[in-house]
């Protein structure tokens, strides 16, 4: 299991605060900006450039008024000793190119999901990484919700039991990508959060796509995944960009309790059921009557959680490793596991819906 998140800042510290990482965020995008706002914010960081290819539109993502400097030069920002950490937030296929220069240049580097387009290329950026020291985090957002660090608290704490299936349902009427079918663009988000909380014992093993393309996109706009879990239990994602309402559910059942994760239900996003199953005996036909099915019934639980911004926490994560020098929560290596899923999700599709082996967390 991953490290567990750094927690929010303490408000009495005594001693006095290192000095701010120095970060710059590179492409102004659509998702470019969410990361600058969450750097602007964060009293331990210091957010010196924005660079675009379009310098307009980084200009545009920081305000006139603004002093942090803007560039279309990578090796302007990268040239800058000032800047300790580079976010990346640039089209797939450029994370490569762009997270190789800021490594080589010794920076720390956050690149959005996926890490890569190719597990090789990912592998390569975890292990330049590693040579030099140095943090690389993939922004798996939803690991830094208060929902799911309450999940992955509650299975590491043992409060589920044995898990014995995770169902998440992720579809919506979704922007048909133009380079990636529907598993790349929303199975990294729920192939994260699996990583990040399940444990050990009950990590996928194995994996089985379904796709369907009934609009004639050349890509599969529909999706299914059935992954094994290592102990007998079984994992199902569903992501879609054809359906008419946004769904964002997870259900996690475990032998002791079950939970029930609506991310469109801000006023209630998570539910804890004390609810089982029990078989005692044998299912033998011949011998039914030794049979017993005993459910078990009891409260459902909403726990109290803070509504913040997920992002806040992927910076704060990031700062704490470099701080700490140790990996990020959602490290390198998380998003090399999202590679190999989506390589085998590849390799089953083409396959006819086989199951392919996945493997072992790195
Ligand atoms: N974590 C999340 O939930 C989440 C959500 C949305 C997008 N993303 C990820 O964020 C990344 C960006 O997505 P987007 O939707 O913002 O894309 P976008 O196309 O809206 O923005 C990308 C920006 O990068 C700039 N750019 C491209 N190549 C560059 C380079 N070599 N150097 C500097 N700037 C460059 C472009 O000019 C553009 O402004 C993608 O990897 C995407 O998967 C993550």
């Amino acid at each position: 299991l991953a490290p567990p998140i750094s927690p929010e800042p303490a408000s009495d510290s005594v001693e006095s605060p290192p000095a701010p990482l120095g970060f710059a965020v590179v492409g102004a995008g659509y998702w470019g900006p969410n990361l600058i706002r969450n750097i602007l914010r964060c009293d331990d960081a210091d957010l010196r450039w924005v660079c675009d290819l379009d310098v307009a539109r980084a200009r545009k993502a920081i305000g006139r008024q603004s002093a942090v400097q803007v560039t279309e030069s990578l090796d302007t920002v990268l040239d800058d000793p000032t800047v300790q950490a580079v976010a990346i937030a640039t089209p797939a296929h450029t994370h490569v190119p762009v997270a190789l220069a800021a490594l080589e240049a010794g920076k720390h580097v956050i690149v959005e999901k996926p890490l890569a387009t190719s597990v090789d290329d990912g592998r390569k950026l975890v292990e330049v990484a590693a040579d030099a020291g140095l943090v690389l985090m993939c922004d798996h957002t939803y690991c830094y919700t208060p929902t799911v660090r309450h999940i992955r608290d509650m299975v590491a704490g043992g409060e589920l039991g044995d898990i014995q299936y995770v169902d998440s349902i992720r579809i919506n009427l979704g922007l048909v990508q133009p380079d990636v079918d529907v598993f790349w663009d929303l199975a990294p988000h729920d192939l994260s959060i699996l990583d990040f909380v399940l444990p050990a014992d009950a990590r996928p093993v194995a994996v089985a796509a379904h796709g369907a393309d009934p609009i004639g996109a050349e890509r599969a706009c529909v999706g299914y995944l059935t992954m094994p879990l290592a102990n007998g239990g079984m994992a199902h994602v569903n992501v879609n960009w054809l359906s008419p309402t946004k769904v964002r559910t997870m259900h996690v059942g475990g032998s002791r309790r079950m939970l029930v994760w609506d991310d469109m239900n801000p006023a209630q996003r998570l539910t804890v059921h004390d609810r089982g199953v029990e078989l005692s005996g044998t299912m033998n036909v011949e011998v039914r009557r030794d049979t017993l099915i005993s459910y078990r019934i009891g409260d459902m639980v909403a726990p109290a959680l803070p509504e913040s911004e997920a992002l806040g926490g992927v910076i704060r994560e990031m700062i704490a490793a470099v701080r700490e020098d140790r990996p990020a929560a959602t490290s390198g290596e998380s998003g090399l596991w999202v590679l190999q899923v989506l390589d085998a999700v590849g390799r089953s599709l083409d396959a006819g819906g086989a199951l392919v082996p996945l493997p072992a967390a790195n």
